[in-house]
């Protein structure tokens, strides 16, 4: 049976009800101010929830989300998310996290045309071309396509990290620590896929910025 607007708002009271019997004062402390030591940058799925999947209270993860986890450097809602999280609350983690069967990158893996779309899809298709070679090697498409998700979410790790503001902070000192994680719909769990940077890590020449001296 579908859903109407006022069953989310009867579920809101229902949570609010059961909150405030769990945790008593959970929202007055909550209203003071939020301090996460997360962003998630995670995809738009409906079934990708980061706190949810990560059992995490609200307060603890600062969220963007948008079809594949994309880190597109003209998108400026993301950019300005990213800037927040990392210049003032000062973010010690960012992690990008995917999910094997993401409805965006099969759409880019596909040749179908999918109207205004195309346009985002275009970011995800580039990934393609950077990693060729490896992804025309595989011959099982859900191994590739497995493949294609894991590929795509490194480079948005990686299209963090070249962020001039994000190696102002670096400059500064260790944090921020970009991850990069996949979700799997079928068991629920999350695998690292241990390509973790901080500012230890050597970036390509040319995306590398030019850095006040101390
Ligand atoms: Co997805």
């Amino acid at each position: 049976m579908s859903k109407s607007a006022k069953d989310l708002l009867d579920g809101n009271k229902k949570w609010v009800e059961e909150t405030n019997l769990l945790k008593p004062g959970f929202f007055n402390e909550l209203a003071q101010n939020q301090s996460p030591e997360f962003l998630w940058i995670g995809c738009s799925d409906s079934r990708v929830p980061a706190s949810d999947i990560t059992n995490t209270l609200p307060g603890a993860i600062f969220v963007q989300r948008n079809i594949a986890n994309m880190v597109v450097h003209t998108d400026a809602n993301l950019l300005s998310v990213v800037n927040y999280a990392v210049k003032i609350l000062k973010v010690k983690h960012i992690i990008v996290c995917g999910h094997y069967g993401c409805g965006g990158v099969a759409a880019a893996m596909s040749n179908q045309n999918f109207g205004f779309l195309d346009n985002w899809l275009m970011h995800i298709k580039d990934v393609y071309r950077l990693h060729e070679e490896e992804l025309d090697d595989i011959e099982n498409d859900d191994q590739r396509f497995d493949r294609y998700v894991e590929l795509n979410i490194i480079e948005q790790v990686h299209n963090l990290s070249k962020v001039s503001f994000i190696q102002e902070e670096w400059h500064e000192g260790e944090f921020p620590y970009i991850h990069g994680w996949v979700y799997s719909l079928q068991n629920g769990k999350i695998k690292d896929l241990n390509v973790t940077v901080n500012n230890s890590h050597e970036l390509d020449d040319i995306y590398r910025y030019k850095q006040k001296k101390k």
